[in-house]
């Protein structure tokens, strides 16, 4: 028993009867589901919105679905989930709601924290945010100098950075192209160098955003900017035309000389990497329009309806997480590839990275106690075809189990010519051919049926039996962007939640930050910092050594 009251996951009887279900299945053959079951590949699927998701190609019956939907309920998925959206503090590590869904909600919603509707503040700022993007877009709101604002350089890092980047990256073709967008992230001063060398400082708004306003490396960029500008206009009070705040610490905002009236607020019970329909997505707003935003907190909003409402049988996020868990926890797998088939998507993934790994990596469950299974797989990928020349050779024959998502679209993005239009199909017979050949292989008798000799045969053998989830919409659009962006969070969600981990928190990047700080002055200075371990101080040595200190 765990000291909240649960039976430890791995000993519960729904678990051991999925490892007793997965010893009788042995190896799964997709292609002996497949012939048992001609109407697998339509019965496997589900709509949510505007995605088409397709999980036939799994390794997985209907005994397996059904024996993974008793552990979500053994491990009371739906009452984390309505706790979630009633805001309750189930972030329990940091005594915080977890409203992210507030964010999206209408404006006659309401979503109580502590007895306070959250939801009319919500809309307030989106408001605030709106009328400060038509003021960019419009050329209203000019530079200290008058001239109008061309350049947006948004400054933050993790979830005040990956995720804005993303969307911008992702909806492009929404952008208005007259506006140069850039994301700083990195402390490494090339960073901020590159961004601006070739900008016009009496053209460029900076947003800094950080929810905390103490992350290192943001404050240190945002000093950075705020020289290159002042190098540049020489007054002080240039700072109030090119500088605005995306934060939760409207002290913290102040101390570094930033009018708070130019600051647009989000709250505590949003996580960072759960904040860029927040505030945290104004570079966002201010490249596709206010109206686009909104169209993307609906997509948002769809999926958080499906989630709270479908039946367990037919419910996205739910199937995802819990195929996530059947290959991490049953067949030791240890990663998972997300796919994308869209140019525009080639940001997805690294976004993915944060709001999966910083949410499930995690080895303490809510219980206080170590875990005694495993929790969050490594999320990896890059843009489909790309992969396919890089590493999708290791999916297809090497020596592990990669479940991976593939997600196209029927329909390439407005603005194309007609010739890269005619591409599009090209693209998605890579897609469609893929998880084919991940699925159903290629036998040896197929093989030598093409000639191939004996002893290359077994070279150019595909097992198959390689799990994929195909997510398919019409077309990238903002709405379907907030779509998909949702159906991970819930995943995620799932999977914490029946983990028994706090997906909300993640200290474990704080041992990190604090260690900089103390290393700092040992590199600069020299200093003699006590308890530096033998190894590391022999690394400083060696750095000063070769900067010549
Ligand atoms: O270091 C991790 C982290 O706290 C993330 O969770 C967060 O998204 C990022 O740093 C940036 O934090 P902030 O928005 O407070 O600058």
């Amino acid at each position: 028993m765990n000291a909240d009251g649960r039976t430890r996951l791995n000993r519960t009887p729904e678990w051991t009867a999925l490892a007793k279900h997965r010893e009788e299945l042995g190896e799964v053959r997709l292609r002996e589901l497949f012939a048992a079951d001609p109407g697998r590949g339509t019965g496997y699927t589900l709509r949510v919105g505007d995605l088409y998701v397709d999980y036939s190609k799994h390794l997985v019956t209907d005994d397996t679905l059904r024996l993974l939907r008793e552990l979500a309920v053994a491990t009371d998925v739906s009452g984390l989930r309505d706790a979630m959206f009633r805001g309750e503090r189930i972030n329990t590590t940091e005594d915080r709601a977890v409203l992210h869904t507030a964010l999206r909600a209408p404006r006659d919603a309401v979503i109580e924290v502590d007895g306070e509707n959250v939801v009319p503040g919500v809309h307030a700022v989106l408001d605030r945010m709106a009328g400060f993007a038509q003021q960019v877009r419009s050329g209203e709101w000019t530079g200290h100098t008058g001239r109008r604002i061309r350049n947006v350089v948004n400054i933050g890092i993790g979830g005040s950075d990956l995720g804005p980047a993303m969307a911008y990256e992702a909806l492009r073709a929404f952008t208005d192209r007259d506006l140069t967008v850039r994301f700083v992230s990195n402390v490494d001063g090339a960073d901020l160098h590159e961004a601006v060398r070739d900008l016009d400082p009496a053209e460029t708004l900076f947003i800094v955003a950080s929810k905390t306003f103490t992350t290192i490396e943001t404050v240190t960029n945002a000093t950075s900017a705020r020289s290159w500008l002042l190098a540049a206009l020489g007054d002080e009070k240039a700072v109030a035309a090119h500088f605005v705040a995306l934060s939760t610490n409207a002290e913290k905002v102040a101390d570094f000389g930033i009018d708070t009236a130019n600051m647009f607020a989000f709250w505590d019970w949003v996580g960072g990497r759960y904040s860029f329909d927040s505030a945290i997505g104004l570079s966002l707003m201010i490249a596709i329009g206010p109206d686009r935003f909104r169209e993307m907190l609906d997509g948002f909003r769809i999926v958080d309806e499906h989630f709270r409402t479908a039946p367990a049988e037919a419910n996205a996020p739910l199937l995802m997480g819990l195929l996530g868990i059947w290959y991490n926890n049953f067949h030791d797998a240890q990663s998972h590839a997300v796919l994308p088939y869209s140019h525009y998507l080639s940001k997805f993934t690294a976004y993915l990275q944060q709001l999966d790994m910083e949410s499930n990596g995690k080895y303490v469950g809510r219980d206080g106690r170590e875990v005694e299974w495993q929790t969050g797989p490594v999320v990896w990928g890059t843009p489909g075809t790309n992969g396919q020349h890089a590493y999708y050779q290791l999916i297809h024959q090497g020596t592990k189990l990669i479940p991976a998502d593939f997600i196209g679209f029927a329909e390439p993005v407005d603005g194309l010519s007609d010739e890269l239009k005619a591409q599009h199909d090209l693209l998605m017979a890579n897609f469609f051919a893929q998880t084919q050949a991940l699925a159903f292989g290629k036998t040896p008798d197929e093989v030598r049926g093409e000639g191939v000799p004996e002893e290359l045969v077994p070279h150019k053998t595909f097992k198959g039996d390689h799990p994929t989830t195909t997510i398919l919409a019409r077309e990238l659009t903002p709405s379907v962007l907030g779509q998909l962006v949702a159906l991970y969070e819930h995943k995620v969600f799932v999977q914490g939640a029946v983990w028994n981990i706090d997906s909300f928190d993640q200290w474990g990047v704080e041992l990190g930050k604090v260690l900089a700080k103390r290393v700092e002055p040992a590199l600069t200075e020299g200093a003699d910092v006590p308890g530096l371990d033998a190894s590391t101080k022999a690394l400083v040595a060696a750095y000063r050594e070769l900067r010549g200190r």
